[in-house]
């Protein structure tokens, strides 16, 4: 079991687009265990590899509710085949802003292909806060964060009530 350092925001490699990876070698199936060891540490429902300062389109999610047994995840370079007209309206947090929390509006059903940990294609249709999640993590992937779908005056507010904890809770 590793746990990874989380990168906060600002952080410059947040704000940058992850490669996707060539195969699902031992190296990126070691990669997922590590998130979901790190994500669960936190804890959290999603963590993406830029979030650990990994460059590579691969993404780790566990939506199940608490109290119910564990629903781990694992996705190599997902893309959104389909997204529902229909919005679903969410409040969304990130392990990179620790305690900070805002609405965001998102496509509420989404269609997703990957390449699940052993390498084989697959596909998710996904609603509900899986929809949010794993719309929340692909965005990870393009250096985008949920502050990026706020008002420029709420992302404001944000990122100042971060920098606030971050100096409380002395975090780089
Ligand atoms: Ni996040």
């Amino acid at each position: 079991m590793t746990v990874r350092d989380i990168l906060l925001a600002p952080h410059p490699t947040l704000k940058r687009r992850a490669e996707p990876v060539v195969a699902v070698d031992d190296a990126v199936a070691k990669l997922m265990a590590d998130m979901l060891d790190t994500m669960y540490a936190a804890p959290g429902i999603g963590l993406a590899a830029p979030q650990i300062g990994v460059l590579r389109r691969v993404l780790v999610l566990d939506v199940a509710a608490k109290g119910a047994p564990p629903d781990p995840m694992k996705m190599a370079n997902p893309t959104v085949l389909w997204r529902s007209e229909e919005t679903a309206t969410r409040e969304e947090g990130c392990l990179s802003l620790p305690e900070q929390y805002a609405e965001v509006t998102r496509p509420a059903r989404v269609r997703i292909g990957y390449l699940d940990e052993t390498g084989s294609a697959r596909e998710l249709e996904a609603d509900g806060l899986l929809a949010t999640c794993v719309q929340h993590e692909i965005d990870h992937l393009d250096g985008i964060l949920f502050t990026d779908h706020l008002s420029a005056l709420k992302r404001g507010i944000v990122m100042r009530k971060l920098a606030k904890w971050k100096k409380a809770n002395d975090a780089a």
